[in-house]
């Protein structure tokens, strides 16, 4: 660890607070765009949000003991230096602050979850996805402040990009020893991989990044010779830019001993930010594409074949079949407290926790309106994969059916899964 003389420390600090106040900036520049829908701006700007992160991020790698170091020479070093230390910690401090204002705190979150207890008395599962969940270092804090509240959860999830595998993987710890002392019984850990090797880096648009989702999954792998609860688990999105490398990356799952599941990339302007057309499979009906879920849907067992005969159908341009449960028997929380059916339906906020309680919201007109227009206006054009149970009497039956023979009952892809 490098010791940092007074002018070095000035000089980091000098930049930390510079990175806070332009991501602040940014944000601040976000929260306008998505206000006044201009999606196609706001990849730019998420896009310096990430580099300036990473920045910081790097800062915090290299010092990791600046505060330390600043504490050890606070008294020894020229009062002037001192005062100038102190205000730039201070106004770094109030822009932090200010990041953080939108977001709910562990306190508030307990608090919303322990006024709704009744409401969420049957929650059985609780999933944390972002963003990057691993960012937030009070994780663990805030999963212990909804469990407290909510004791039927028995199965925790976490998505992660595992891109930074110190912080995923203490994610993952800290987020266990809490859950587990909560009686959760399951914890699904799903790690993004949209390709083998450079072709992942490319989408992520992170030079070894592919290294280092590897290194997680392997640190992952051996966390789980302790944490028999532990089921990990790899998710893709089908893009053009990985069409060609999907069969090597299905390899590359089985050869690691993993699941492995595909869905088409959807496209939203508020939570993906990603409307260009180039990206858009259903454009021209791509028919590699169309072959690969085929296949997917003849080979796969459980829902997941019903999913991927059904976005095999849409790829060609019919709309979606299977119906999707989001809104009704599932709901995403933001950050912020806003409550909606799915993250695809951000648009359509039912109401935030902050302002009222969630059976208010959750039983109120606006919120059956909203449910109205998500299934009439977005479903039909939406392949996410969100809702994994069983939606029809004829897929019960058909995996009924495939438990008792041993087969893959998959359904013919060209049909629709219901009944
Ligand atoms: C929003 S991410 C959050 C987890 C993590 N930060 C990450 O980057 O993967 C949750 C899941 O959404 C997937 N995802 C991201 N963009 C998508 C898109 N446009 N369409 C469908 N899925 C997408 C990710 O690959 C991941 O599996
Ligand atoms: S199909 Fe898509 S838009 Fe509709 S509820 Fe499910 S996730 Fe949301």
């Amino acid at each position: 660890m490098p010791t940092l003389d007074t002018a070095e420390i000035l000089n980091i600090l000098q930049m930390r607070r510079q990175h806070c106040r332009n991501l602040l900036d940014l944000s601040r520049r976000q929260r306008g765009l998505i206000d006044a829908s201009d999606y196609s701006h706001l990849l730019t700007v998420l896009g310096q949000k990430q580099r300036l992160l990473g920045r910081l991020d790097e800062l915090n790698t290299q010092h990791p003991d600046l505060r330390g170091q600043w504490v050890r020479l606070r008294t020894l070093g020229d009062p002037e230096w001192r005062d100038d230390c102190e205000h730039i910690l201070a106004e770094t401090e109030a822009i932090l602050a200010d990041l953080h204002a939108g977001l709910i705190s562990v306190e508030e979150a307990r608090r919303i979850f322990a006024r709704d207890r009744e409401d969420f008395r049957t929650l059985r599962k609780l999933s944390l996805t972002g963003g990057e969940p691993s960012l937030r270092r009070d994780l663990a804090d805030l999963v212990g402040a909804v469990l407290d509240s909510t004791p039927a959860v028995r199965t925790l999830r976490l998505a992660s990009h595992g891109m930074v595998p110190d912080r995923t993987l203490a994610a993952v710890e800290g987020c266990w020893s809490v859950a587990h002392a909560h009686g959760v019984e399951r914890f699904e850990v799903q790690i993004s991989l949209d390709g083998v090797g450079e072709v992942h880096e490319r989408i992520r648009g992170i030079r070894g990044g592919y290294a280092r989702v590897r290194e997680t999954l392997e640190r992952l792998m051996q966390l789980q010779k302790v944490v028999a609860a532990l089921r990990i688990s790899l998710s893709t999105v089908v893009q053009p830019l990985n069409l060609e490398n999907l069969p090597e990356l299905r390899r590359l799952a089985a050869t690691l001993g993993l699941p492995i599941t595909f869905s088409p990339i959807v496209m939203s302007g508020a939570y993906y930010a990603n409307q260009s057309r180039d990206l858009d499979l259903s454009v021209g009906g791509d028919a590699r594409a169309q072959a690969f879920f085929e296949d997917l849907a003849h080979t796969s067992r459980g829902t997941d074949a019903f999913y991927y005969a059904d976005m095999r159908g849409m790829l060609e341009g019919k709309p979606r079949g299977r119906i999707c449960m989001q809104g009704y028997h599932s709901c995403v929380l933001e950050a912020d407290g806003g409550l909606h059916a799915c993250v695809n339906s951000e648009t359509l906020t039912f109401g935030n926790l902050r302002e009222q309680p969630f059976r208010e919201i959750w039983w109120g007109e606006k919120a059956e309106a909203l449910r109205r227009q998500l299934h009439q206006e977005i479903c039909p054009t939406c392949p996410s994969k969100c809702y994994a149970r069983p939606v029809s009497a004829g897929e019960v039956l058909r995996i009924s059916m495939q438990k008792l023979s041993g087969g893959s009952g998959a359904p013919s892809s060209s049909g629709s899964s219901e009944v």
